[in-house]
């Protein structure tokens, strides 16, 4: 006979699990695989990209795709930030439930429910979006009449990136022209961001990439200018290159990610005196414990694929230079090192790519000087929707 064993009951929450510490814990005491927050570094790296948005005279909305932490969102807004970036509306419902007034969906939002979604937050928050359609226009616009909201649209341009984004200045103009007579949208200006600049290696090779980007969005808002249509935004730019966009003279937003965590990626990158790129510090690291030590000059620890994103490049060890991760496996990460480490020894991981990595993980540890802090929910995390 099966024996039947029941699941939680109905509307009773399975996720997140438990923490995997607690404020007040010393690192020893954290379970493992953790997703680990320096808390100097990371305030290090709010304080100097607000610095940075200030001095060139322009607005930062940083991007939540990177954090998806309504947490991490209040602490950018509280360091200078207009509001945010979301990449999904499901980022936005978090950022919105978490407290955040100000969202940016820098991305096109299709389907019925989606747009459902969109509009009903803007009831509790500023929602801006983007498009780059003329039939997608005319839906956003029912989706804000269906809800009696105004949602603020942005016309998305491709500046060399390739993904979405119109690409003719015409075919912009006669979007921004929609938006603006259609019933429950503005027209906000322009999305122009260019991601693959943003891990481009050499310094030249972003500032050229940028500098053509600056000119695309120059052309098509100074058309929109001269057709009476306004163009108060023009957003884009990553951790790679916001410097650029900040200082075009064109761009009036910057929307990086990445930089306040970094990754082993993003390092590899070089500044203009071909040193690495090292504008803004590692804070985030995977905590890791060593569960074999059985082969020879081989440790094994308790963070594979299943606790960081090995898209990007193999995560790199701290503080041990002879060690190096060399194969994540689904639950095992496979250390080469001469001589060893004891088992239940503690490693940190610096993860190959930030954003993905966070996505693996339902909770944050935010620690300072090896003490545990606080906790943060991922409260976005998931494959978007
Ligand atoms: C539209 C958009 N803006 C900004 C960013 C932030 O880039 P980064 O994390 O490199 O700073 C991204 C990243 O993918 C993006 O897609």
């Amino acid at each position: 006979m099966q024996t039947f064993i029941p699941g939680p009951p109905m509307g009773t929450a399975t996720r997140p699990p438990n923490p995997p510490a607690e404020a007040g814990m010393s690192l020893l005491e954290v379970d493992t695989p953790a997703l680990l927050v320096d808390l100097d570094a990371l305030e290090r790296n709010l304080a100097r990209m607000a610095d940075l948005a200030r001095a060139a005279g322009v607005a930062l909305r940083p991007h939540a795709k990177t954090h998806k932490s309504p947490a991490l969102a209040r602490m950018q807004i509280a360091a200078g930030a207009v509001g945010v970036c979301c990449q999904k509306v499901s980022e936005a419902q978090a950022m919105v439930a978490g407290g955040v007034r100000n969202v940016l969906v820098s991305n096109e939002i299709v389907d019925l429910r989606k747009l459902d979604r969109l509009a009903r937050l803007a009831k509790a928050a500023r929602v801006s979006v983007c498009s780059d359609d003329i039939s997608n226009v005319d839906a956003l616009s029912a989706a804000a009449c269906a809800h009696g909201v105004s949602l603020r649209v942005l016309v998305e341009i491709d500046v060399g990136a390739r993904r979405c984004g119109v690409a003719s200045v015409e075919t912009a103009v006669a979007l921004a022209r929609r938006i603006a007579s259609s019933p429950g949208l503005s027209f906000g200006g322009l999305q122009a961001y260019r991601g693959p600049a943003q891990h481009q290696r050499e310094y030249e090779g972003r500032r050229q990439a940028v500098e053509e980007a600056v000119g695309r969005s120059r052309n098509v808002r100074d058309r929109l200018l001269a057709e009476g249509l306004g163009c108060a935004t023009i957003t884009g730019g990553g951790t790679g290159t916001c410097d650029f966009e900040a200082t075009s003279g064109v761009y009036t937003e910057i929307q990086p990610g990445s930089y306040v965590f970094m990754d082993a990626d993003y390092r590899r990158n070089r500044n203009a005196d071909g040193r690495e790129f090292d504008t803004f510090e590692q804070s985030l690291f995977v905590l890791a414990t060593v569960m074999s030590n059985a082969l020879d000059n081989t440790v094994v620890v308790d963070a594979g694929m299943k606790a960081l994103s090995v898209d990007s490049g193999m995560p790199l060890v701290v503080g041990i230079p002879s060690a190096r991760y060399v194969r994540a496996s689904d639950e095992h990460g496979t250390l080469e090192l001469p001589g060893s480490l004891r088992l239940g020894d503690r490693v940190r991981l610096v993860p190959g790519h930030c954003d993905p990595t966070v996505n693996l993980h339902d909770w944050y540890v935010g620690v300072r000087a090896d003490r545990v802090e606080t906790v943060w929910p991922v409260a976005a995390r998931g494959p978007g929707f």
